[in-house]
């Protein structure tokens, strides 16, 4: 039930979004794959799997484990690559009516460049937000996302490549300081953060001795992480992106209005669902039109008067 006499619409970036919720990317593919359980143009944004260069066919399987209120993923960017995207999931998303950022994956900045530039040229991509969480072969292993001087470096050079489209850093949350990256992205030209990606985790069979994931580790997503992930939404806000009037979109285990909520008040304003929609795709309506009854049960008229609003202290 959607009610009119609340306004759910936010301000993303220069953007007029319907409502705060996005999908996460990863976990609804890349265009309207999702369109036989939901309307995802009812949804404030798109957020696409992965893109990278070339295709990539991911990690062996076993690549996914059910955890305590949570899931492992090792996925490993399996991804049908920039030209097959180009082909078959744009005359998709021509189709669709939410804004749609394009999630951009790859080994090195020039790989991240060259498919930002390919894509900044058409009129049906809103955006595009940088996985940085992957590893970063050329320079040893390590993430683009754990440092906060390759944040910098990679933001820059895509923010060049992205034009007049909309840039969101997506922040890993494997550091021990999210602020440091957070701020790195934005000194460097990001238009808005998303926080936070999957916590490096492992599950062991104990009767076999074996990892369960044939990739040994695999990110942690879902209900799991959400208190983590909100503390962290929560000093990034306080820290960086209030003052630098950067929009955050805040996900990690949000599965129902009161997560989202919870998100909102920590200082998102937008919302990314991930995991939950395994469980149940519709969720995702549900916390939308969840979100416009709190509103109305605590007589705000607009969602923008909550984002950051949690009272702390006295
Ligand atoms: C199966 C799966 C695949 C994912 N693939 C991607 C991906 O391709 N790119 C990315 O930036 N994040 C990816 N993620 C991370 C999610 O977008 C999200 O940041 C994370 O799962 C936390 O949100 P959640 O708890 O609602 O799932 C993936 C997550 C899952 C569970």
């Amino acid at each position: 039930m959607t009610k009119t006499d609340v306004d759910i619409s936010v301000d993303f970036a220069g953007l007029k979004l319907v409502n705060p919720v996005f999908t996460a990317s990863g976990t609804c593919g890349y265009a309207d794959e999702l369109g036989d359980f939901m309307d995802v143009n009812s949804l404030g944004g798109f957020i696409t799997k992965s893109i990278t260069l070339k295709p990539r066919k991911g990690n062996p399987t076993p690549r996914i484990v059910e955890t305590d209120a949570g899931m492992l993923n090792a996925i490993g960017l399996a991804n049908l690559g920039l030209d097959r995207f180009v082909e078959e999931k744009l005359p998709v998303i021509a189709g669709m009516s939410v804004p749609v950022f394009v999630n951009v994956a790859g080994e090195l900045i020039e790989e991240y460049v060259a498919v930002v530039e390919r894509l900044a040229r058409e009129d049906t991509i809103a955006g595009f937000e940088l996985n940085i969480s992957c590893p970063n072969v050329a320079r040893g292993g390590i993430s683009f996302g754990r440092d906060p001087r390759q944040v910098s470096e990679i933001t820059s050079a895509v923010r060049k490549a992205a034009g007049d489209k909309v840039l969101i850093v997506k922040l890993s949350p494997n550091v021990t300081d999210i602020t440091a990256t957070a701020a790195a992205a934005v000194e460097a030209g990001a238009d808005a953060l998303s926080l936070i990606n999957t916590f490096t985790a492992m599950a062991i069979d104990v009767e076999r001795r074996r990892p369960v994931l044939a990739n040994l580790t695999g990110g942690l997503s879902g209900p799991a992480i959400r208190p983590i992930a909100v503390r962290m939404v929560h000093q990034v806000y306080t820290q960086v992106a209030r003052q630098a009037n950067v929009p955050i979109i805040g996900m990690g285990g949000i599965q129902y209005a009161n997560d989202a909520l919870e998100f909102l008040l920590a200082g998102a304003s937008g919302l990314a669902i991930g995991t939950a929609l395994f469980v149940d795709p519709r969720c995702i309506l549900q916390i939308r039109d969840g979100i416009a009854d709190y509103l109305r049960r605590h007589n705000f008229s607009s969602v923008r008067q909550i984002v950051g609003l949690l009272q702390v202290g006295g």
